[in-house]
Parts: structure tokens; sequence; C-alpha cells
């Protein structure tokens, strides 16, 4: 007969301190060095390069959930489950649909895009695009991490919840570059996607993300299964990055042949 634990039960996290030091290793950190969050912070983007990282992201963004949820089946205890309850009813706008965060990040990525000069449709772009294979990686391979084990899916949620705050402070900051295509009222109405994720909430997710890997640490192997799929996580996360990074360079290169050929 399997185990049983009530919603009350105070389970041990004897490893807690050791899974709060993995994001301050420098090798966790190296995550933000990636060429894309260079180029974004850094260099004017034309609508097509801004359609190319704006389609892989909103694809990424939308997978969140699901992702969320196939953790939420793996990993069983009852704190933690109420926990990753919270974070999916975040994502989903608390069931107001407007507020999804899918929805949200669209009507950020349209704005832009439409004030960069982009002539096409953006909703048609993103569902006639091709993702790059990196995305397509990323989002099955990010899924199947959460299926493995609760050690193994905590890992990749404390990854994904971690650098998640930090890459929302980044594109915001390249965002800023923008600010004179938009009114003053405009342009914070248009950051609202940036915005529902600094908050309290998302820090809680963040800190939420430790104990839950807390709660399913108990010995070195338990540990060991939790740093493995917190640095898979980030891996597939640099891939991700640096394959956008590399198509908008070969958009730029191809848009400059045109203008000089
Ligand atoms: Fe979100």
């Amino acid at each position: 007969m399997p185990a049983v634990t009530f919603p009350a039960d105070v389970v041990q996290a004897p490893l807690l301190q050791r899974i709060s030091e993995l994001i301050e290793l420098p090798e966790a950190k190296r995550i933000f060095d990636n060429r894309f969050y260079g180029e974004w912070l850094r260099t004017d983007f034309s609508p097509d390069d801004f359609a190319i990282f704006a389609v892989n992201y909103y694809h990424r963004v939308y997978a969140t959930t699901r992702r969320i949820s196939i953790a939420m089946e793996t990993i069983d205890d009852w704190q933690s489950r109420i926990q990753l309850l919270h974070n999916i009813s975040d994502e989903l706008g608390h069931g107001v649909e407007e507020n999804v965060h899918a929805l949200v990040v669209l009507r950020w990525m349209e704005g832009l895009y439409e004030r960069l000069g982009g002539q096409s449709s953006f909703r048609e772009l993103v569902q006639t695009t091709k993702l790059l294979p990196e995305t397509e990686r990323f989002i099955r391979a990010t899924e199947d991490l959460c299926r493995v084990s609760p050690r193994s899916a905590s890992g990749a949620l404390l990854a994904q919840e971690w650098h998640g705050y930090n890459q929302i402070a980044i594109l915001l900051d390249g965002f800023m570059r923008y600010r004179s295509l938009y009114e003053t009222i405009e342009f914070h109405d248009s950051s609202e996607y940036f915005y529902v994720h600094l908050g309290r909430a998302e820090k809680e997710h963040r800190d939420q993300a430790i104990t839950i890997a807390g709660r399913h640490c108990q010995t070195e192997a338990d540990f060991e299964e939790v740093r493995a799929a917190f640095f898979a996580y980030l891996g597939l996360l640099r891939e991700f990055w640096d394959a956008i990074a590399d198509a908008v360079w070969q958009a730029r290169q191809s848009a400059a042949l045109q203008k000089t050929g």
C-alpha cells in the first residue's frame, strides 16, 4: 500500500540550505550572459528581428501552464501541490481571461511589433511561423524533466522560477529602448506583462520552488537529482536564447545583403 500523508503533515527538509545555494553558483548565473540578452539590451530590433524573438518566446510562455501541470501530477505532497496550484492560477489570470499571462504577453508583443513598423498580423505570425528547433526541444525536454520524479520536477521548476524572475527584469530593461514609441501611460499599460511578474507573487514562486525541492530531498542522491534537473533546464534555456540570437543575427545579415545588393 502506498504511504499516506495528511495535508497538515510537516515534511522535513534537511537539504534546504544547499538547494537555496544552487542559484548562487557562478555556473548557474552564467545563463544571464547568453547572446540574446546582450543583443536585446544593447541593439535596436527591427520588426523582423523582434518577431523572431517574440514568436519563439510566446510559445515558451504558452507552454508554462502545461509544464507546471505536469509537475503537479509528479509532485504528490499536499503542501507542494497547494503552492503549484497558486502558481498555475497566477498563470491563468486567476480565472479572468484577459489576465491570462499568455494573453498579457501577446498584447505587449502585438503593440511593440506594430510600433516598430511590422506589417503582418502578429497573431498570424505566431500561428504560422516555424519555431526554432531549440524552442521545440526546450518545450519537450523540460516537460520530460517534470515527468521523471518529484526531485527532477522540482529542480526544473526551481530553474524556471529563478531564471524567470530575472528574465522579466532583463526584458523590461531592453524594452526601455523603445520608450519613445509610446505615450507615458501607453508605455506603462504595455508593460503590464512585466509588472505582473515583478511583484510579491513571483518572488513567492521562486522561494516556494526551493521549499518544494527541499521536501523531496532527503538524501545526497536526491539532492543530486534536483541539481541535475536544475542545470539541465538551464542548459536547454541557454540553447533557446542563443538560437534566437543566431537567428536574429542571420536575419540582419540577409537584410544588409539585400540593401547592398
Ligand atoms: Fe507568467
